[in-house]
């Protein structure tokens, strides 16, 4: 048997040929840690996300199902919406010989469970003893289909290897699932169909949305069919059936397939239960969904993100990863609904989109596939109604976007108490929803960003625009006005350890950068197109705006570089006390600061928690010269405690600016095992989105040297050292590019008909249509 402590827990060299890193394997069973493995093996296809819990159950698991959009409120005051836990249609129980299959029980000859990327699958071989000393192999595999989007695969193959086997298998749909005790649910019809398909209908208790889940079951010996005589039971909330083949002789081989769907009213095609019932019993077998799945991840994903990386396995393996769970956790079939900040792997974060989606994760699809990119985007276009109403009640104008939002007309839905304070004993408010009010800008940048990309001039019109001037409407209303300057006050920004501060840099760049962009838009429009400035201009006021535009970006207080080159996070921080961190940044646990002090003290201390200047010297980065970067990164790295996911890949990516490169590939090494790497307890409330989409920034915008500046594109590759060769393609003005870089020279491929012009290295350079450019 294997011992935990004498292995890793995870092993990331078990594929092989090719295989070869595409594969994490969890090398032992361990009751204690099962929800890293369910959130970080979790499967998915954007449609939903299913946690990787086992087919058996155990007091520790955290079962999950995740139907994107699908968001509900329980009642009271203290409930936000949330991302209701649907029922699990994956529970399967076995009896052996009349023993219960239970891997705490008996004793384990062999375990291993592993995530195939290449074919999102999961499978898991238990070579068990039973507690009646008679021994068994089981070998479970699943999908989560990505070709039919409603669809969940999984297959049981169970060989006696001891003595003949009398099994019982008790598998069905359980809707008795919670938000950790929240039941989202009214019970709907329970029925079973033709002997066959099991049917669990639900509705969410506020939003009123339809489900019905539905399961059915076919079972093969040896390679003959077999029908188990069956019994059906229903209970509150579960429909489930036993079945109880005849004996199976010992060394043969049982298989047991079970098919399952989910249809909810939130389906843009959906009709009502009967009608997917008809859908779903058209569903194929096992192999024939599982080839289409493989067939779709590898034209769907793999051939349009390319991504290569020679010389360290381990990081080929986690781009991989990320672009792995960057497909599941994306809805990209609907503009309705958004990424959530732990993807759809698990209750954290409540399901709800943060600035996650804008800053971390959109650049790789506005690089990579545009057309979800534009669909993200539509989200915030087709959710302005909530955001002015925020405005509305906070006494602004214009567009105030939430700082967490679910529904598109919901506004803000961040819960407004958290953790537990240890100094008072009562629960630390959240002041995100209130103050936190960068992510206005940061969604008018990443709308720049992809029309600089796409040069979707369709989507500018239709959303783009808008976009730009609601927030900036926003923005002028949101100033104040002291002495003879504006200034935003009383506001959290990317340190959220750091509450009601004056003049967060972060927060007064990226606003001023906002209005800017809307006074560039509006002269734009004038010239181009007076008839859109028109109709946007009698919804949103913008004659006027357009001077108060003008007027207030021009003395909004933008914090300057000090003596030392460093921009002042706020107008008190560099005056509060310096504490040694060294205990804190060395902690394997996030936020172990806490056990010691309360938010009250840490406010009162030169500590951050995430990248905070040091973002904004990375997104408006042609504002700062090289010498106040390297100044403030000396300044602010040791006093940032990375204890949000989303710091490390920002100081990775300007680490490999200011020409550190061991320093940038440090910073990648811990931000790419965020949720790969071996702490088993870094991830059970689901996978951190905006650290996989940072993970490929990083790739990409920092080690690749990707970079669009001013409109124009740059490329300037730092290669770590350890590295051999870097691949992958980029999409510039619908022209797709694939680079190629090595230590010696760098490869452009344009498969495009329109020739690209950039700037390689500081040299502008036109890689014709069709053609390949090569340097060295
Ligand atoms: C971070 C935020 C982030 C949120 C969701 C917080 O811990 O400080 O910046 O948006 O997590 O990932």
């Amino acid at each position: 048997m294997l011992l935990k402590n004498q292995h890793q827990a995870l092993k990331y060299d078990t594929g092989s040929g090719e295989l070869k890193n595409w594969q994490i394997t969890e090398t032992y069973f361990d009751p204690e840690t099962l929800g890293k493995v369910e959130a970080v093996f979790s499967l998915g296809n954007g449609y939903m996300g299913l946690r990787s819990a086992t087919e058996e159950r155990y007091a520790r698991e955290v079962r999950g199902n995740f139907i994107a959009g699908t968001f509900n409120k329980f009642l009271g005051d203290k409930e936000v919406t949330e991302l209701p836990n649907a029922a699990d249609m994956t529970e399967m129980s076995f009896t052996l010989n009349g023993d219960t299959f239970q891997l705490t029980d008996g004793e384990i000859l062999h375990f291993d469970r592993t995530l195939n990327l290449k074919d999102a699958t999961l499978s898991r071989t238990v070579h068990w003893r039973s507690p009646s000393d008679d021994e068994y192999k089981l070998i479970f595999t699943r999908f989560v289909s990505l070709a039919n989007k409603h669809i969940i695969a999984q297959k049981v193959a169970i060989t006696p290897l001891s003595r003949n086997l009398t099994l019982k298998l008790h598998s069905g749909i359980n809707g008795q699932m919670t938000n950790t005790g929240t039941q989202h649910f009214k019970e709907g019809v329970l029925r079973l169909y033709d002997q066959k398909i099991m049917k669990l209908e639900a509705h969410t208790t506020e939003s009123n949305i339809d489900f019905a889940h539905f399961s059915r079951h076919a079972f093969t010996l040896e390679n003959s069919v077999i029908t188990p005589k069956n019994t059906i039971f229903m209970d509150r909330r579960k429909i489930f059936t036993t079945f109880e083949p005849e004996t199976i002789q010992q060394n043969e081989t049982i298989t047991i397939e079970k098919i399952s769907g989910v249809y909810t009213s939130r389906d843009k095609d959906w009709k009502d239960a009967d009608q997917a019932l008809a859908i779903f019993a058209m569903t194929p077998n096992y192999d024939s969904l599982f080839k289409a799945h493989r067939k779709a991840w590898q034209t769907t994903v793999w051939e349009q993100y390319p991504i290569q990386i020679e010389g360290v396995d381990f990081d080929q393996l986690a781009i991989r990863f990320a672009i792995y769970h960057l497909t599941g956790m994306t809805p990209a079939h609907d503009n309705r609904m958004n990424i959530g900040a732990k993807g759809l792997s698990g209750e954290g974060y409540k399901g709800h989109a943060f600035w996650d989606t804008e800053i971390f994760v959109l650049p790789f699809f506005t690089t990579s596939n545009p057309k979800i990119a534009r669909q993200l985007l539509e989200y915030r276009s087709l959710s302005i109604p909530g955001a002015v109403r925020k405005a509305r009640d906070n006494n602004y104008e214009g567009a105030m976007f939430p700082w967490e939002s679910a529904w598109l007309e919901d506004g803000e839905v961040t819960p407004v108490w958290g953790a537990a304070d240890i100094i008072t004993g009562e629960p630390t408010k959240i002041w995100s929803g209130f103050i936190e009010q960068h992510i206005t800008a940061d969604i008018a940048f990443a709308v720049w960003q992809y029309y600089q990309f796409t040069g979707d001039q369709d989507f500018m019109e239709k959303h783009g625009y808008e976009l730009l001037f609601a927030t900036a409407v926003f923005w002028q209303s949101r100033l104040e006005k002291k002495d003879d300057r504006y200034e935003i006050t009383g506001v959290v920004g990317p340190d959220e350890y750091k509450e009601h501060v004056d003049n967060n840099a972060f927060t007064n760049y990226m606003a001023h950068w906002n209005l800017e962009k809307a006074i560039q838009y509006y002269d734009l429009l004038q010239q181009e197109n007076p008839e859109l400035l028109a109709s946007l201009s009698a919804k949103w006021d913008l004659q006027s705006n357009y001077q108060k535009w003008r007027e207030k970006a021009a003395k909004l207080y933008l914090p300057q570089p000090n003596a030392a080159l460093v921009i002042p996070q706020d107008d008190t921080y560099l005056s509060k006390k310096i504490i040694d961190l060294t205990p804190y940044k060395e902690a394997s646990q996030v936020g172990a600061l806490f056990l010691d002090y309360n938010l009250d003290q840490v406010n009162d201390m030169q500590i951050t928690k995430q990248a905070d200047v040091m973002i904004l010297l990375y997104l408006l980065e042609n504002e700062f010269s090289p010498d106040v970067k390297q100044a403030n990164w000396d300044y602010y790295e040791p006093k940032t405690l990375h204890d949000s996911s989303l710091s490390r890949a920002t100081h990775s990516i300007l680490a490999s600016d200011l020409g550190d490169k061991d320093l940038a590939y440090s910073m990648f090494e811990k931000a790419s095992r965020i949720d790969l790497g071996q702490n088993m307890k870094s991830s059970d409330a689901g996978i951190h989105s905006a650290s996989i989409g940072g993970i490929w920034q990083v790739v990409v915008n920092g080690f690749g040297g990707v970079r669009m500046l001013d409109g124009r594109l740059y490329v300037h590759p730092h290669l770590p050292e350890k590295w051999t060769e870097l691949q992958f393609p980029i999409y510039w003005k619908g022209a797709r590019l694939h680079m190629k870089i090595t230590h010696d020279m760098i490869e452009i491929t344009n498969t495009s008909n329109k020739d690209v012009e950039f700037v390689l290295n500081g040299t502008e350079i036109v890689v014709l249509a069709d053609s390949t450019f090569t340097t060295n």
